[in-house]
């Protein structure tokens, strides 16, 4: 048997039982919340953060894991200079600011032309109202041209059936070390 298999198949067998009782309570909280959706007015969120973005050093949190041959001669990097990251999300611009969440995602270079950022992130947070609760943008930015706008495709949590877009802007960035920080700001509406 393939080893993918194998493994789905063993997860599959210790998820089932332990999970029936949960999957329960958990209908019921999305029951609940979905009767209560008929009478909910929308609400309007917004949000301020900064996102720091890790290439070289102690704490790397962003890993490029693939490249095509032609990106190394294409002004834009284009074919997928493609990074994984999970950056750490604060208050502040600050390393040493208040931890608010992280951005775990996604970036390849989608451009031929000029470049252009394929974003896929998910924001989760991790205190407050906003505790487990996340966010999913999916859009482009144009690194040269900032801010960028990339939509609000959903959410979860707090931020159930979410729409709306964030700005993203480059506040700092090391050339050398390739370390950033990006400033986010959001703008939510969801139930
Ligand atoms: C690196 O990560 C460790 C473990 O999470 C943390 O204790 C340390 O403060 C971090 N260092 C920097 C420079 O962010
Ligand atoms: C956030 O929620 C998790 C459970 O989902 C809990 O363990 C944690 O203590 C909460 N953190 C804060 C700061 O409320
Ligand atoms: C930029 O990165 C280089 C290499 O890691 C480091 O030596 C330098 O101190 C950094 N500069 C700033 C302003 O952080």
């Amino acid at each position: 048997m393939p080893k993918l298999a194998l493994v789905l198949l063993l997860f599959t067998q210790c998820m089932a039982m332990p999970l029936l009782q949960s999957t329960f309570r958990e209908s019921k909280e999305v029951g609940e919340w979905i009767q209560k959706l008929h009478y909910g007015k929308e609400k309007v969120t917004r949000l301020h953060f900064y996102v720091h973005d890790t290439l070289s050093g102690k704490n790397i949190s962003a890993v490029e894991v693939a490249r095509a041959s032609i990106t190394d001669t294409s002004p834009t990097l284009f074919g997928a200079v493609l990074f994984i990251f999970d950056d750490q999300l604060t208050e502040g611009p600050e390393g040493t600011s208040r931890l608010e969440g992280r951005a775990q995602g996604l970036y390849g270079s989608a451009g031929q032309q000029e470049l252009g950022l394929l974003v896929a992130v998910n924001f989760v947070f991790t205190t407050g109202k906003f505790n487990a609760s996340s966010l999913t943008i999916l859009g482009r930015n144009a690194a040269l041209n900032p801010p960028a706008e990339m939509p609000i495709v959903g959410g979860t949590g707090v931020f159930r059936l979410a729409r709306g877009f964030v700005t993203a802007k480059r506040h700092f960035l090391n050339v050398t070390s390739g370390n950033g920080v990006l400033e986010y700001n959001v703008f939510a509406i969801h139930y």
